[in-house]
């Protein structure tokens, strides 16, 4: 089953709003599968963000990312990846309709609250970069 990435960067947790967001996503239909709130390290964040090492914005992007907790997150579902990505809105929350997540809750390109990979390659190479095998769960539900 196909899975995705989501971080909600430290935006998002200071603004409390960790509980909204991983709420749209469990009523949509995604499981979970990989959570944990968690420091990020300068390496992870440099590694994550590799695509925009030469892009004016990287140092403040890695600054920001490793400044506070962030809330780490696996979903598992029917085109997760792109409807996670359709949910969320676009780059800049200016951008993104009412209704997305950084359309709702944003104004700042650089401050956007939540990362969703953007193809299933990323999704998977920021998986296995994210989580180790063990802490993402396979489970079923049995309600
Ligand atoms: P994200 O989806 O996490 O991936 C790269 C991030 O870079 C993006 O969200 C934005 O937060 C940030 N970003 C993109 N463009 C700019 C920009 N022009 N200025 C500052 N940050 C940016």
């Amino acid at each position: 089953m196909e899975r995705t990435f989501i971080a909600i960067k430290p935006d998002g947790v200071q603004r409390g709003l960790v509980g909204e967001i991983l709420q749209r996503f469990e009523r949509r239909g995604f499981k979970l599968v990989g959570l944990k709130f968690m420091q990020v390290s300068e390496a992870l964040a440099q590694k994550h963000y590799a695509e925009h090492k030469e892009r004016p914005f990287f140092g403040g992007l890695v600054a920001f990312i490793t400044s506070s907790p962030v809330v780490a997150v696996v979903l598992e579902g029917k085109g997760v990846v792109a409807t996670a990505r359709a949910m969320m809105g676009v780059t800049n929350p200016l951008n993104s309709p009412l209704g997305t997540i950084r359309g709702d809750y944003g104004i700042d390109i650089g401050r956007n609250i939540i990362h969703g990979s953007d193809s299933l390659e990323s999704a998977e190479r920021e998986i296995a970069l994210w989580f180790a095998p063990a802490e993402l769960l396979e489970w079923q539900a049995t309600l």
